[in-house]
């Protein structure tokens, strides 16, 4: 399979790159008043407004050969009927069977999954409801009032992200916590406030070999034990999930308390799988499957959609315009709705994790970038802190503006308000603020020529600041599914055109490797300094700390 810079598309692409480059977005706009018609589309509930992009009818034309070329359709079908596209690992890609709502079968080495699937989801409803209605309680008899949830990466992000972002639909008399880092104050500060009779604890590791998820459950045992819990009790209190039962009842986990996962699911993809017990348990089960329905509702589009109008698709390849032909190296998302104020965090592994290679699976170094920097915040705020560069500063970032229609409360005219500047950031981004329109606005203020041509430059907004607009009626757990496949998506989209592996993440293990044998130095002193001169005295100074 030819290497992404020479496929004939991109070529074409080049050469197309060479005028389009110099299109403003402004003038854009005034020669097609259709073109937000043209450049929208819908999927399920979410709509796509891609016409403040950097594009005319020939880009995406061009775009969309690409995405063929690089056979996006027939890799797309490989992966959901099971072909093993994670290479490196020789596994399967599989998190789209967990929200396969058909009859269709799933095979892995010629076995169906579903039905384990499908048993897991009623192991974890059954679980859910009987935590909810007190059949199952702790030690004391006593109904769960608190879960502690213990994992990190994709084990703690989608869980943690997505039951902040449905807050309105969290049950009553359940909280939720999550702990995720090794850093002591986090476990500590979350303990502080438990309730030792009436907390769950649930760990959550597919490897279970995490450090940081070890070392917080073995704390939170600890914590358990120290404060009236006992040994018999603790099959009672702790629950795990993980695809390594073997190293999970080693621990000390009871099997009967471990729900499974699977190795073709992915931890950034995971939160659909048991992953996702702390959602059920904060949100209810039927809300948990709403989120897993509208998973599905989009692969379902993915699936059947021409790449004119598939979503993901066209995200995936505007991306690609702008990273390997403008040069662009990150990429911000801004919901505008506070409670998708952690979303970005979430795609941020989801697509970092997946798409920071260098290197494809055929064994070539690659001489062309790929994924991005993803980072973002929340709208209005990031308009008081970042928005400035976006504007005015001298690097492309292309933008995703997320913004339910419907607030989750109706207070009077704020949502009118957060709408207002939603779309006015886009607009201002587009058609920014020409030096003769600021000269202008300087006429008759007093000041000379000379001033206004010193000034007027740092108040020239250059526009054709690209964004995608993502509405979606309201932040419902069917509309938050949709939202969260159609990224991954996205980033599928892409890791397909660049040629690389998205479901490895071997650039996570040299740090894990050289950590441990810091941390031995750090613990036992007599053990010789024989790295770096930085990090010997990084070491040393730690070893002193005390003196
Ligand atoms: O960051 C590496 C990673 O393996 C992620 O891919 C994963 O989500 C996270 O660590 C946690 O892994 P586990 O669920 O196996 O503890």
């Amino acid at each position: 399979m030819a290497l992404f810079t020479q496929l004939k598309s991109y070529q074409a692409l080049q050469a197309h790159f060479e005028q389009a480059k110099n299109l403003h977005m402004r003038d854009l706009f005034a020669q097609d008043p259709e073109r937000f018609n043209k450049f929208s589309a819908k999927a399920c509930g979410i709509e796509l407004d891609y016409s403040k992009n950097r594009i005319t009818d020939e880009t995406k034309a061009l775009l969309l050969d690409l995405a063929r070329e690089a056979k996006v359709e027939e890799k797309r079908d490989g992966m959901f009927n099971g072909a093993r596209i994670n290479t490196s690992e020789n596994r399967a890609v599989l998190h789209t069977a967990l929200r396969n709502k058909s009859d269709k079968e799933v095979l892995v080495d010629g076995v169906d999954v579903m039905p384990e699937v499908r048993a897991t989801l009623a192991k974890m409803k059954a679980f859910v409801e009987e935590v909810h209605n007190g059949v199952r309680t702790g030690y004391t008899g006593k109904k769960f009032t608190d879960v502690l949830a213990i994992g990190i990466g994709g084990s703690f992000l989608g869980p943690k992200i997505m039951t902040e972002a449905l807050k309105p639909y969290k049950v009553e008399g359940l909280n939720v916590h999550f702990v995720a880092n090794v850093d002591g104050s986090h476990i500590h500060d979350v303990l502080a406030k438990l309730p030792i009779e009436t907390t769950l604890v649930l760990m959550s590791s597919k490897s279970f070999g995490t450090q940081e998820t070890l070392k917080n459950t073995l704390t939170a045992k600890d914590w358990f034990l120290n404060n009236g819990g006992k040994f018999e009790d603790i099959a009672q209190h702790f629950m795990c999930v993980s695809s390594n039962i073997k190293a999970a009842t080693e621990f000390g986990m009871d099997e009967a308390n471990i729900f499974p996962m699977w190795d073709w699911v992915g931890g950034r993809y995971s939160l659909w799988s048991a992953i996702g017990l702390p959602i059920a348990l904060a949100l209810g089960f039927d809300n948990f499957e709403a989120l897993i329905d509208g998973a599905y509702d989009m692969d379902q589009h993915f699936l059947t959609a021409p790449l004119e109008e598939n979503v993901p698709a066209l995200l995936g390849v505007l991306g690609v315009w702008y990273i390997n032909f403008f040069g662009a190296q990150s990429h911000v998302l801004l919901p505008y709705d506070h409670y998708l104020r952690g979303f970005p965090a979430y795609v941020q592994q989801l697509d970092m994790e997946s798409n920071g290679k260098s290197a494809t699976p055929t064994g070539d170094y690659l001489d062309y970038a790929t994924g991005p920097v993803i980072w973002g915040g929340e709208g209005t705020n990031g308009q008081h802190a970042f928005h400035q560069l976006i504007h005015q500063g001298t690097v492309l970032i292309p933008a995703d503006f997320i913004m339910p229609l419907h607030s989750q409360h109706e207070m009077t005219n704020h949502h009118a308000m957060l709408a207002s500047n939603c779309f006015g950031q886009t607009q201002a981004l587009m058609q920014g603020k020409t030096v003769e329109q600021v000269k202008a606005e300087f006429a008759g203020k007093g000041l000379t020529d000379a001033e206004i041509e010193k000034v007027a430059p740092q108040k020239v907004f250059e526009g054709n600041k690209p964004s995608n607009t993502i509405l979606m009626e309201k932040l419902t757990p069917r509309a938050l599914g949709q939202l969260i496949a159609m990224y991954e998506h996205k980033v599928f989209v892409q890791g397909i055109i660049w040629g690389i592996n998205s479901f490895d993440q071997w650039g996570v293990e040299l740090g894990k490797v050289l950590g441990n044998d810091v941390l031995a130095k750090l613990e036992d002193s007599s053990i010789a300094l024989d790295g770096d001169s930085s990090t010997n005295a990084l070491i040393e100074r730690f070893r002193n700390r005390n003196a």
